[in-house]
């Protein structure tokens, strides 16, 4: 026992506890030595103390059997994302978003050169290589704003989506400021923005860029006493004319099938007042809506949306689980005749703000995989041409809106990549509201960082550029328009 005490393990305690009275009896003989000999005891005595703290903690078992040399290993895991993202990542490397996707959109929102030397990285002979057929009598490159797509033609507000406009994301998840630049951002390069499920705040109109007001199974913005719907408080907002149309969120691909919880301490007078929620209680979203439980009551409700934001297109996003629930949607459209103007199919690798590891990694259908099924299924019924579908799930490229566009979508929606746009830099601490940007807090001091006119300056040029991207690739390719319907 006595010789353990005397090894490494042990050494931040025994050493400096021994050299403690030494130094004791050093500043007693040699007082004019104390400028240095008084710090060194102050830090032996801090050492021997910290060390017999962990030593008899009981949440760390590392700290108790190394004390104060284990808190090394927590400063070092505490940097390890920075380290790995700074010195050893790889242009191919990084999660979710490898260094050069998240590259390309700094430098489209920058403005920066986008181009690349030299030749390609990828080993063209890997499986999974994916590439493009081009033609040999390439088109005209079509300006940007050419690339549009018409929803809810037969609804009595159709509206002209660009082909990349920004998802789902409350105010609550994203700053003030964040929101602030992303809407500013839309306005300036004309495409929508969705509020997300947290209702619409003042940032989303402070400069009228569109929005796409999303209502969650918490209805917020639009939720009576008792947490249900109120018809009166949607019309109320949905009837604004910067509200261009209305989305019923069903699931998302990050956390498909579990509801989400803000909890009473984070429930400010402001946020109480947007949600139209209580201040003082946990604002929940259930996993699954009230106000229907049927593919029927589903479409009658998406159908009372339509009418009350007074005929704008109405539709539902979903992440595609078991494939014959949304059979049964696809059943219900062809016996009540109602169909949503879009379905918006959102892709597992979807991101978000805070989700359980096991949903985020393994419940919900990818992107692809789900798209392709509701693109055929609503062929296979007959409606494909009144619904129109968008696509979210990690597009941030040109390629990456091409990809899906041929998989059958009508637009793209990016989350993560108009992040990017606005400097987040992918640090992944949404959960704890440090993030180091100021796009993911409400902390004031940090929300700081965002300089709004120059981020939304910014969000506006990836945009265009990765839509200006996209037009020459559908040009190469020989074609007018990336979608497979255009319209
Ligand atoms: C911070 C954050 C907050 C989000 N909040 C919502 C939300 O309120 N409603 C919703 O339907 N999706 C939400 N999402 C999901 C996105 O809208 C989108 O569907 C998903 O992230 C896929 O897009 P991406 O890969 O471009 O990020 C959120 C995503 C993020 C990153």
């Amino acid at each position: 026992m006595l010789s353990a005490i005397f090894t490494f393990r042990y050494a931040f305690i025994t050493w400096p506890a021994l050299f403690l009275p030494v130094l004791i009896g050093l500043m007693v003989e040699f007082p004019g030595q104390i400028w240095w000999l008084g710090p060194v005891a102050v830090l032996c005595l801090a050492s021997v103390l910290q060390g017999l703290r962990d030593l008899t903690q009981t949440r760390h078992a590392v700290l108790r059997n190394y004390p104060v040399a284990a808190h090394l290993r927590f400063i070092l895991e505490s940097i390890r994302p920075e380290m790995r993202q700074y010195f050893f990542e790889g242009d191919k490397d990084g999660m979710p978003f490898a260094r050069d996707k998240r590259a390309i959109v700094y430098q489209r929102a920058k403005q920066d050169l986008d181009k690349r030397p030299f030749g390609t990285q990828y080993d063209v002979y890997q499986e999974q290589y994916e590439w493009l057929h081009h033609s040999i009598a390439p088109k005209e490159a079509q300006p940007h704003d050419a690339l549009r797509t018409l929803v809810g033609a037969d609804s009595r507000q159709p509206y002209s989506a660009s082909l990349l406009n920004i998802s789902a994301m409350s105010y609550g998840a994203l700053s003030a400021n964040a929101i602030r630049a992303l809407n500013k951002g839309a306005k300036a390069g004309g495409f929508f923005h969705d509020t997300g499920e947290g209702g619409v705040s003042p940032y989303h109109r402070e400069h009228g860029g569109d929005l796409v007001w999303e209502l969650g199974s918490g209805y917020f913005g639009a939720r009576a006493i008792d947490g249900g719907f109120d018809p009166a408080k949607f019309t109320d907002t949905a009837t604004d004319p910067q509200i261009k149309m209305v989305e019923l969120k069903l699931s998302q691909g990050a956390k498909p099938g579990h509801g989400g919880v803000l909890p009473a301490a984070k429930v400010t007078e402001e946020i109480a007042r947007i949600r139209h929620v209580p201040m003082g209680q946990d604002c929940v979203s259930p996993a699954s809506h009230a106000v229907f439980s049927t593919p029927v009551g589903l479409l009658e409700f998406v159908a009372r949306m339509r009418d009350l934001s007074g005929g704008k297109p109405a539709g539902f996003k979903l992440c595609i689980g078991h494939p014959w629930e949304f059979m049964a949607i696809c059943k219900a459209m062809v016996a009540t005749g109602i169909t949503p103007d879009f379905i918006v199919v959102d892709g597992k690798e979807g991101g978000t703000g805070a989700a359980p590891l096991e949903f985020m990694d393994h419940v919900g259908m990818p992107l692809r995989d789900g798209l392709s099924f509701v693109h055929n299924a609503l062929i296979g019924i007959g409606v494909r041409e009144r619904v129109r579908i968008g696509a979210s799930g990690k597009i941030t490229s040109a390629f990456d809106m091409a990809r899906v566009m041929a998989l059958g979508a009508d637009w793209c929606n990016s989350a993560r990549g108009f992040m990017f746009a606005v400097g987040c830099i992918q640090a992944q601490s949404c959960h704890t509201g440090e993030c180091p940007t100021g796009v993911a807090t409400q902390d004031p001091l940090r929300q700081r960082a965002i300089v709004v006119p120059d981020k939304a300056e910014r969000v506006a040029s990836y945009q265009r550029n990765t839509l200006h991207a996209l037009a020459e690739l559908v040009a190469a390719a020989g074609l007018t328009h990336p979608a497979l319907r255009p319209s």
